[in-house]
């Protein structure tokens, strides 16, 4: 079996990030979300990853390399436009060939792994094997309807939705998914639906298995949904203290400080990370947190957030809570008159202020 990862995209739901990152490579708890997905893979026993790239391509080319930290042997796929998952897994046939193999989307996260799935699908040898999760949203997602525990439809996003039944981004196919792929025209939206495709399966007769997990899952591609992976992600680390905590700081719960990290006269109370060589100076860092590295956090006070490297936060007098910061950002108090918020910032940025 081979693995197929999509990490091209638009990201539009995650601007303005996605201006100048792929949003794969976002850390949660200080690691990109991508890392995780080809970790998931690799334990389920893959080891041949096909990586599908867009505009993003040398970013993430930069991350991964040939795959060989991770243990795997990486390909990449070069997709010229985001024109849907199907179309990703249209130009993947070569890569594929007549495999079976996995699709994982580049920006989910699946706590407990894929490893029983792939068990069941390699031990029934269905044709494709759908994950689904109930969400209090389903018109968000793409939906399934069931019957019988076998799949009647399929409808992506809609607005009346027949179950709250969602596709979680985890697919697993046999290479008849090709037959569909090449058939299926582009939806209203321009793009080659993997709904599309998964119910052309169902209707030709293939076997198309559900599975309804029940564990945590999330695709992240919003920011309140990074956030709530970066909170899971964060409650299972184990407390390691390799920078150093002068005698007029505490450390309380589960916290990460890793190597030439600074934390003086400060609070951290976890769990929480604190990257390489950042700096935490007469501050607080709340629960949920992720610093990245590279970062100085002087006279403030952070909370569920994820600060990305390079970022300067200084003397702000107020919580800076469930938010992203970018790479190289700058938040402080200025004297300066007239007193006013005065902001630089991207297209496609939110601020809030008190
Ligand atoms: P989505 O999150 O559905 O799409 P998107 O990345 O364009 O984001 P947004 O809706 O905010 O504009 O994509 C799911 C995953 O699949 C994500 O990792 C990007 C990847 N992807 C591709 O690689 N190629 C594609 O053509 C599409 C649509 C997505």
């Amino acid at each position: 079996m081979k693995g197929l990862i999509l990490s091209g995209g638009t990201g539009t739901r995650l601007r303005p990030i996605t201006f100048t990152s792929a949003k794969q490579l976002v850390p949660v708890a200080n690691k990109p979300i991508l890392f995780y997905a080809i970790e998931t893979v690799r334990d389920a026993g893959i080891t041949e990853i096909g990586i599908v790239v867009g505009d993003t391509r040398e970013e993430v080319k930069g991350a991964i390399g040939d795959g060989s930290d991770f243990g795997v042997k990486v390909a990449y796929i070069e997709q010229e436009a985001p024109l849907g998952l199907a179309h990703a897994v249209k130009i993947s046939q070569d890569f594929i060939g007549d495999d079976s193999f996995v699709m994982f989307l580049g920006d989910n996260l699946i706590k407990d792994g894929i490893n029983s799935l792939v068990d069941e699908f390699r031990r029934d040898k269905p044709n494709c094997q759908i994950l689904l999760a109930r969400v209090p949203n389903p018109q968000q997602f793409g939906v399934a309807e069931l019957e019988g525990g076998r799949i009647k439809r399929l409808i992506e996003k809609p607005k009346d939705p027949p179950s709250d039944l969602a596709l979680v981004g985890v697919y697993m196919f046999d290479s008849n998914i090709f037959e569909a792929v090449n058939a299926i025209e582009p939806s209203w939206r321009g793009e080659l639906e993997i709904t599309d495709a998964i119910q052309y399966l169902v209707d030709k007769g293939y076997q198309v298995h559900p599975h309804v997990i029940e564990g945590w899952w999330k695709d992240t591609g919003k920011l309140e949904d990074m956030l709530e992976a970066n909170r899971i992600m964060l409650e299972g680390i184990e407390t390691r203290i390799d920078g150093s905590v002068d005698e007029e700081s505490r450390i309380h719960g589960k916290v990460v400080i890793e190597e030439g990290a600074k934390i003086h006269d400060s609070v951290i109370r976890g769990p929480a990370i604190i990257g390489k060589n950042s700096k935490v100076l007469h501050s607080y860092i709340g629960p949920f947190t992720s610093i990245h590295d590279n970062v100085t956090i002087t006279e403030s006070e952070v909370e569920h957030s994820i600060i990305l490297a390079e970022c300067i936060i200084e003397n702000i007098g107020s919580r800076i809570e469930d938010s992203l910061l970018g790479r190289n950002v700058t938040v402080h108090r200025s004297e300066r008159k007239p007193k006013a918020y005065r902001l630089m910032v991207g297209d496609n940025s939110e601020v809030e202020v008190l």
